[in-house]
């Protein structure tokens, strides 16, 4: 693996394939489903407002399989966190994931476009809340008292992601963006590489199998997110020291 030049400003996008490992299953399995359920029935809003029962109950099980004990940070998510807090530069992580696995390995500069699994929402309020039980459709708002109205403060199909400025402008500025476990199928972080590739950012991919990121990387490296991220952030780390 070889990695040139130190780099002042780091962009790093995650999809589900980071957290793979820690035992939290990715969502294109070959057969379309996402834990047994119809991407549309659980993931939009219109399965929300179809079903909201459902769709609690189907967030509920993702959330206490999140805080269950088996479920861990793994050695690619400490990485990131060890990078950032060793690089001098400007560093920006930005998860598609709405598991709380990068907090907990320590990252701090970190967006979560798609969402975050232990907050709420209040339809009604917009008050946003930290969520680490269950949701029912019965629930009242603590801040407005709404009952029925609070959801999983996810972004579903057909939702704006979260945070949009803030990405555009560090993919803009970086000279780095590496892609970790994210199968480029959802816009708009399918995207991200290729803007950072024409603001002249170096493009890196850390995959298990290419993914369908339009525009190529200027470098791949296929294989499981704990062997490959602690490989490559120990080389921009040693670079950084030379
Ligand atoms: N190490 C590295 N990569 C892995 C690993 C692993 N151990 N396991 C799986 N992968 C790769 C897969 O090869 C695949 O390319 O991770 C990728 C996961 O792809 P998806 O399941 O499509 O997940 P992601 O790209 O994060 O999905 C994007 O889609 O459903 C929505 O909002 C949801 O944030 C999600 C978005």
């Amino acid at each position: 693996m070889d990695l040139r030049s130190t780099y002042r400003s780091i962009v790093v996008l995650t999809g589900a394939g980071i957290s793979a490992e820690s035992g939290i299953q990715t969502f294109r399995a070959s057969d379309g489903l996402w834990e047994a359920h119809k991407i549309d029935e659980v993931a939009t809003p219109e399965g929300f407002k179809k079903d909201p029962a459902l769709v609690q109950r189907f967030y509920n099980s993702r959330r206490q399989q999140l805080l269950g004990s088996d479920i861990s940070e793994n050695a690619a998510h400490v990485a990131l966190a060890k990078l950032e807090a060793t690089h001098t530069g400007s560093f920006t992580l930005v998860t598609q994931n709405i598991d709380d696995l990068h907090e907990r390995a320590g990252s701090q500069s970190l967006v979560h476009m798609h969402g975050e699994l232990l907050k709420s929402r209040c339809t009604s309020c917009c008050t946003v809340a930290d969520c680490v039980k269950d949701l029912s459709v019965e629930d009242h708002c603590d801040h407005c008292g709404t009952q029925g109205s609070l959801r999983p403060h996810i972004v579903w199909f057909g939702e704006m992601p979260f945070e949009m400025d803030r990405i555009q402008q560090a993919l803009m500025q970086c000279d780095l963006f590496i892609s970790i476990g994210t199968s480029g199928n959802v816009y708009p972080a399918a995207g991200f590489a290729q803007q950072a590739a024409h603001a002249g950012a170096h493009t890196l991919q850390l995959n298990l199998e290419a993914s369908n990121t339009p525009g190529s990387f200027n470098q791949s490296f296929f294989g499981p997110a704990t062997e490959l991220v602690p490989e490559v952030v120990d080389k921009l780390i040693r670079q950084s020291e030379v």
